[in-house]
């Protein structure tokens, strides 16, 4: 669209200031660039680096996988010194060990991703808990609440302010927060700080996405559904009822793979998605349209 053409739009709820002269200017001096779809997979994400908190299990350790098989170079971190090794050795990419929940931590993550690879184009901020003390509001205590905000929430805002700055002066790149299905859907059977802290992740990221979409920054919250991870495993490993109860709201019948969300992830990562973002990504198995399910 050239700007001579938006002005016919003035009409139209929500658009008529894009007829503001300094914008108009602004849109005539340099069009938003559509970059080509016509890369082959296995190059997508060639000369690519990405930043992967949580890689050392479940989704993350699918997302680092996948990203590399897409063609990026990974940085594997994790809380979990062995597992973020074990991660970066079989993606062939940098190891670090990290609390994503501590701001020393959080800098020394993209410090290092930037010293090793001079770079930093997609951010996976996937690292998160939920532990069993978190649970109905009438029985979680402070110090559960507190850990699990920590870990899920200002994690993610730790992380976003770290990478931030290295994108701009790039003038692009990909951050993907890993929020959950929760942030958009209630549920009796409750863990009340994990659900609030994934529903801050989701306005945190929509408010990124809008705020930094003119500097070529894309920001979406990826929003799974439940996934056969070890995170969801030892939850209901000790009372298969609890699993029952939740497999029927899935129209699908079934829990995801990490590696269909991983498949999510390297969509939002690379330039297939370049008009994606402050999205309410949900990839969830039809639970959150869901009233009832098939029998
Ligand atoms: N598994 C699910 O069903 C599901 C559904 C929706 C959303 N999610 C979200 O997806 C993300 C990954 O979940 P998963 O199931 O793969 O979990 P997981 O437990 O398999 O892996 C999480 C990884 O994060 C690491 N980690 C934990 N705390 C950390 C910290 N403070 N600093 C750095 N690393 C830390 C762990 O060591 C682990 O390797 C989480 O944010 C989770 O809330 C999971």
């Amino acid at each position: 669209m050239r700007p001579t053409e938006i002005r016919s739009a003035e009409t139209l709820d929500g658009v008529i200031q894009l007829t503001e002269p300094t914008l108009l200017a602004r849109y005539a001096r340099s069009p938003p660039s559509c970059p080509t779809a016509s890369v082959p997979a296995m190059s997508r994400l060639e000369g690519r680096v990405a930043v992967v908190t949580g890689a050392g299990s479940g989704i993350g350790l699918a997302a680092a996988r996948r990203l590399r098989a897409d063609g990026a170079d990974v940085v594997c971190v994790d809380l979990d010194d062995a597992a973020a090794r074990a991660a970066a050795e079989q993606v062939g990419g940098l190891a670090v060990t990290a609390d994503v929940a501590a701001p020393d931590d959080v800098t020394r993550i993209y410090a290092s991703a930037a010293d090793r690879f001079g770079r930093i184009d997609v951010a996976l901020h996937n690292a998160g808990i939920s532990p069993p003390e978190d649970d109905s509001i009438l029985t979680t205590g402070l110090d559960a609440w507190r850990r699990v905000q920590e870990v899920n929430l200002t994690s993610v805002y730790l992380c976003c302010q770290a990478v931030i700055p290295y994108m701009q002066r790039a003038g692009r790149g990909s951050i993907i927060n890993v929020a959950s299905f929760v942030a958009v859907m209630g549920s009796a059977t409750s863990q009340i700080s994990y659900t609030a802290s994934k529903g801050g992740v989701l306005a945190l990221s929509r408010e990124l996405g809008v705020q930094f979409a003119r500097e070529g920054i894309r920001v979406n919250a990826l929003c799974p559904g439940p996934v056969n991870t070890p995170l969801l495993t030892e939850l209901f490993a000790a009372d298969p009822e609890r699993a029952a109860r939740r497999l029927v709201h899935v129209p699908m019948g079934r829990f995801a793979e990490a590696s269909e969300i991983a498949g999510a992830i390297s969509f939002l990562a690379g330039d297939d998605s370049s008009f994606v973002t402050a999205s309410t990504f949900l990839v969830d198995g039809g639970i959150s349209g869901a009233y009832t399910t098939p029998l």
